[in-house]
């Protein structure tokens, strides 16, 4: 399903030569013996899900598919990127669908959140508010502001149906809230944090909301899981990957570039960034993640990668089949002179650019590409990918001997604003 080509990484060091390493850290992983041990829920989760939820949030989506015409997520951060990731990627920018998904609780912008106001004011809304702790004051805020919007349009009654809350099983703020008011609730198990946590509801039920069939999303996580059982780094990609990462951050490549080629991925490029950067960036180590959507960014970042401060490596994610495709017409007259094109695929021009584009980069440029091939962008897919990518952030940062799982650096800008918004102690 996902296959790593490192042939064009410059890797100075054989990747197998790590495999007792990897075996151990595996074993660590699995065993859950390693630090954070307690956040290593995801690994077993294709098995261990609760299977009961899971229809209940099919069966709910199903009962509010006719009265929804705008999904409202309200989250940040994991309880927010993974689900943007998956929609975006699934169905495309401007799917065919009559729903639309509308992310709030991620800033305090106060333009963002009133234009959002506006925008479904006339809307059929079911709001997913989405928070482990329930005190993310960004998600609270941006909570008290919709919960208003939605009794004063369709009165506490309906709002029991319409508001589904996504947070801890017993304790919290939200929890307490919603089971105050009657919301249905979904659970963010305790063994899994916030950027593993898109295989949850926090992931699922958003999905589900818009019409994405979560059992292939689920299927996908089911098969990477056991693809990726082996800790034998001629098997498992996801390993090597975690692997080529650190030989090139010893040969000085500081900054990973996610690069896709697909706009309908720029999202998963944000997730990627969280899960590497929340999870490695401690202690002062760590490979600093960045995202770039080509041939859009080649007009921006280009001519840095190319010729710039040779800092950082590419990790192209290259998708053999595009969701759709289109063939580019003929025109008469030809004063764009964009005949030599017509009749051409424009998933073929696409592919033409990325495969330019690689060359530019690895042969002229001397940039470190690591090439990671993904079949399609599909349900299927994304579950896939993100056990994938799940797999190798763990066995990155335990070969960096960081805990992958935890966060402490995030508090310290939060310290400081609760401090100059007066926040009570
Ligand atoms: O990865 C994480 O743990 C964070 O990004 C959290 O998901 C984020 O801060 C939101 O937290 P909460 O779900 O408690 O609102």
């Amino acid at each position: 399903m996902m296959k790593l080509d490192s042939t064009q990484a410059f890797l100075r060091e054989d990747i197998e030569s790590y495999q007792k390493e990897v075996s151990r850290i595996h074993k660590m992983i699995h065993e859950k013996s390693g630090e954070g041990n307690d956040r290593l829920g995801w690994v077993d989760w294709a098995e261990t899900y609760d299977k009961e939820e899971f229809d209940r949030m099919i069966r709910i989506a199903e009962k509010l598919k006719d009265k929804t015409d705008c999904v409202v997520v309200c989250g940040i951060g994991g309880s927010y990127l993974g689900a943007r990731a998956a929609i975006e990627m699934i169905q495309g920018l401007y799917p065919d669908n009559d729903k639309e998904v509308v992310f709030v609780g991620n800033t305090f912008s106060s333009t963002y959140i009133s234009q959002v106001l506006n925008h479904i004011k006339d809307k059929n809304v079911v709001l997913n508010v989405i928070s482990k702790s329930g005190t993310t004051t960004e998600t609270a805020l941006a909570f008290r502001l919709l919960k208003q919007f939605m009794e004063r349009k369709y009165g506490k009654e309906e709002c029991r149906e319409r508001i589904l809350a996504t947070t801890d099983k017993a304790k919290g703020t939200l929890k307490a809230l919603a089971d105050k008011e009657g919301y249905e609730t979904f659970v963010i198990p305790d063994d899994i944090g916030g950027r593993y946590s898109v295989m949850t509801p926090v992931g699922l039920l958003p999905m589900a909301l818009m019409g994405i069939d979560i059992n292939e999303v689920m299927n996908g996580f089911k098969a990477a899981y056991i693809d990726l059982k082996t800790d034998d780094l001629r098997q498992n990609d996801a390993y090597r990957y975690a692997v080529a990462r650190r030989i090139l951050q010893n040969q000085g490549y500081n900054v990973e570039m996610f690069v896709t080629y697909e706009p309908q991925l720029q999202c998963l490029g944000e997730w990627f960034k969280q899960l590497m950067g929340e999870s490695e960036g401690k202690h002062g180590k760590g490979v600093l993640p960045d995202s770039a959507t080509f041939s859009t960014d080649l007009h921006s970042l280009g001519q840095f990668i190319q010729q710039g401060n040779k800092i950082l490596f590419e990790t192209l994610l290259k998708v053999e089949k595009p969701t759709l495709d289109a063939i580019v017409p003929s025109d008469p007259e030809n004063t764009d002179t964009m005949n030599y094109l017509a009749g051409k695929k424009l998933d073929w021009i696409n592919k033409m650019a990325m495969k330019g584009t690689l060359a530019a980069h690895v042969e002229t440029g001397g940039v470190p590409n690591l090439v990671i091939d993904m079949p399609d962008m599909s349900a299927f897919s994304f579950g896939y990918q993100c056990y994938w990518f799940f797999k190798a952030t763990a066995m990155t940062c335990y070969m960096l001997d960081i805990n992958p799982f935890d966060q402490p650096g995030v508090e310290v800008y939060k310290k400081n604003m609760f401090r100059l918004l007066g926040k009570p102690e």
